[in-house]
């Protein structure tokens, strides 16, 4: 690990306390970024950030709930206020929902996952944009989800918001560009989180047998990948050697071929 990889870098990490977030603020405050860890829950918020201090690394705890737009707004000064501008976003906080079918989804299950899945993603990187074109550089992190590519009954809304997020991506790439901003999606895998836990706890009778079955499998047969896996990719797409992504959505077992510059 290069102590100074991202020596400079403002980075906000949204769901930044615990799963994926926490690894990848833990990875890149290691790597010399000063980082904020964002999310609704103050204890495991400030115990990244204290964790991430006592090690030698720089990172300050914000509260924010992405969905709400006065939130991201007073949570983007604190980071301006306690380390800088922003020059780096990830937004990763998201929620799998519950999975049902369409008809059986509930308009607001519906929305909630739109909410924080896309509309969080919007409101962080609107909010922290002026910063990055200031910089003349920055670099937008959107944790997606194969499961934008790939159809899973039961899991409409998770899915079609993840594949909304991408296409968020890809236009955040163009108009980037100008202003030596990138916006890179990344498919995570399936990994050890919360998230996780949770998906293979939902009761067969209301999520199905074949989902029930599908998520209890990832965890049985050692599928979950650990949360640093996830945090290296997105190191690698925060770095110079990066530079040349723009718009790509990349996948977790992309990132050996990647180093290697295909
Ligand atoms: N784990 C997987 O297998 C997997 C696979 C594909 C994609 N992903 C994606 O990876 C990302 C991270 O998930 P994870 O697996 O690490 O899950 P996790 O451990 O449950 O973490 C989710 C994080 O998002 C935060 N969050 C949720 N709603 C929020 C809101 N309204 N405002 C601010 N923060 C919010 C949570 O914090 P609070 O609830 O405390 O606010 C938490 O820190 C998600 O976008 C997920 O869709 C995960």
């Amino acid at each position: 690990m290069d102590g100074n990889r991202h020596h400079g870098r403002v980075v906000l990490v949204t769901g930044g306390g615990r799963g994926i977030g926490e690894a990848t603020a833990r990875r890149l405050a290691a790597e010399g970024a000063a980082v904020a860890v964002a999310s609704r829950t103050e204890e495991e918020v400030s115990a990244v950030a204290q964790g991430i201090s006592a090690s030698g690394g720089q990172a300050i705890p914000v509260m924010m709930d992405v969905c709400d737009e006065r939130s991201v707004a007073s949570g983007v000064e604190e980071v301006r206020a306690g380390l800088g501008p922003v020059s780096v976003l990830v937004n990763n906080a998201g929620t799998p929902g519950v999975p049902l079918p369409v008809a059986a989804t509930e308009l607001s299950g519906w929305r909630r996952s739109f909410e924080v899945n896309v509309t969080g993603a919007f409101l962080c990187a609107r909010a922290v944009l002026p910063d990055m074109v200031s910089g003349n550089w920055g670099r937008v992190i959107n944790i997606s989800s194969a499961a934008a590519r790939h159809p899973v009954a039961g899991m409409a809304a998770y899915s079609a918001s993840k594949a909304a997020l991408d296409q968020l991506t890809r236009v955040l790439a163009l108009e980037g560009a100008p202003h030596n901003i990138s916006a890179i999606g990344v498919y995570p895998g399936v990994v050890d989180t919360r998230m996780q836990e949770e998906s293979r706890s939902f009761d067969p009778e209301v999520v199905g047998e074949q989902l029930h079955r599908m998520f209890r499998n990832y965890h049985d047969f050692g599928m979950l990948r650990p949360p640093a896996e996830p945090a290296e990719l997105v190191s690698y797409l925060c770095s110079a050697e990066a530079e040349r992504l723009n718009g790509h959505i990349v996948r977790l077992d992309q990132l050996e071929a990647l180093k290697r510059g295909q």
